[in-house]
């Protein structure tokens, strides 16, 4: 089959590579129809976290299911389905609470937490191909309806519509809450339109690309671009003093100011000070125990020196962590279905696998609009 395989950072191949194949009774085989290319992509594609050459990448995946073991029964072949990125076994303590984002059984190196074609997720390929093989089908797989209907809709419900509404939850967002929702990319965008779903009176959005706050403004959040506008003042004054009740950080370990110089702590001190006291922060951006890149030699190590005695003076809840995407997805696909929610208003480019090479490398320098990716192979 043809596959985007990694090779080494900046340098993605699009390669004919074995076709997976039913390894264990419980796997299913799935022929892709869409997979996303993510901002969590560019952690390896740019050198950012180690990634073995060969595999290939793509987390965020839907399709048909093509074959399956002889221990599946749920899941029949044909079935139209969503893939979370998130692969767990259904039976461990972690999976049983809930807790798919951190399996105790999926990842052979004892990590909690697995995942396809990502960085110390396990050897599980990616879906940025024609198939992929997802273990323990019964257990992750979402039903879709059939067709091909809200096709670039139901793609994101594999990761960042589901990741945007944990930032969303963690953040404690309610009916009438105000919200500041760090980084417009496609999770911050989510995040921002959970909110809504959720029912916040006014959601902030921050960000410095201009094509993507119009697309927060676009559901009526309030654009703040920190390339000419200090956020942590306009938000304290567009709330009077007091602040949000809810911050969220959709921008991880990379936040850098406006010049591009990098300060992992940025993000996390602006929203330490635009949350009101008592109020809560949902961290979705990656941060990560080690990255040999960092801007300071403390953040190689994974150690962000952020503002937490204010966060404590000011009693923040602070939640973070890889989304559970199974808690989630059900209802947010339902919802799609109702025409309560159509995520696909982000999508700004839809291309074969051929073209993949040139959409990282675009998405990676946010050229042309480059916001979300849908790859058709
Ligand atoms: N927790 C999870 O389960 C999960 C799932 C998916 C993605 N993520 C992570 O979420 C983050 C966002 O993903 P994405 O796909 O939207 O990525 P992205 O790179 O497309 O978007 C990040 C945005 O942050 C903006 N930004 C940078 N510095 C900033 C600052 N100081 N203030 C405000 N905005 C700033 C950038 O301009 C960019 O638009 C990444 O860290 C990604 O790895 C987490
Ligand atoms: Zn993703
Ligand atoms: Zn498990």
């Amino acid at each position: 089959m043809k596959a985007v395989v990694f090779k080494a950072p900046y340098e993605l191949a699009i390669e004919n590579v074995e076709d997976p194949k039913i390894e264990h009774p419980l796997d299913a085989v799935i022929r892709i129809t869409t997979a996303n290319i993510c901002g969590s992509d560019l952690h390896p594609y740019e050198g950012r976290a180690d990634l073995d050459a060969g595999m290939v990448l793509g987390h965020e995946n839907m399709g048909v299911v093509e074959e399956v073991g002889s221990g599946v029964g749920r899941i029949k072949v044909g079935d139209r389905v969503s893939v979370p990125f998130n692969l767990a076994c259904g039976t461990c303590r972690n999976c049983n609470h809930g807790y798919t984002n951190a399996c105790l059984r999926a990842n052979p190196s004892g990590q909690p937490g697995a995942g396809y074609g990502y960085p110390m997720m396990g050897p599980y390929w990616g879906g940025q191909a024609e198939y992929l093989r997802v273990p323990w089908a019964d257990f992750n797989l979402l039903h879709l309806p059939e067709g091909t209907e809200h096709e670039s809709d139901f793609t994101m419900l594999s990761d960042i519509f589901p990741t945007g509404y944990h930032g969303a939850e963690m953040a404690q967002v309610s009916p009438g809450k105000t919200v500041a929702v760090f980084g417009a990319g496609p999770v911050g965008l989510m995040a921002a339109h959970s909110a809504y779903l959720k029912g916040a009176a006014r959601v902030f959005v921050v960000d410095k690309e201009p094509d993507r706050l119009k697309l927060a403004e676009q559901i009526g959040a309030s654009p703040i671009n920190f390339a000419d506008t200090d956020p942590t003042e306009a938000i304290t004054e567009a709330t009077g003093g007091f602040g949000v009740d809810c911050g969220i950080e959709a921008v991880g370990y990379q936040a850098h100011d406006a010049t591009g110089e990098e300060h992992p702590e940025m993000v996390l001190d602006n929203l330490v000070k635009v949350v009101r006291a008592t109020g809560a922060i949902g961290v979705v951006g990656v941060y990560v125990p080690q990255d040999p890149e960092a801007a300071y030699p403390l953040a190689e190590e994974g150690r962000i020196p952020f503002d937490f005695g204010a966060a404590f003076t000011k009693g923040i809840s602070i939640g973070t962590g890889q989304c559970p995407v199974k808690k989630y997805n059900r209802e947010l696909r339902d919802l799609i279905i109702s025409g309560r929610s159509t995520p696909s208003w982000i999508v700004s480019h839809e291309v074969s696998l051929d073209q993949a090479v040139t959409a990282y490398d675009k998405f990676d320098k946010r050229l042309d609009g480059y916001t979300k990716v849908l790859l058709h192979p």
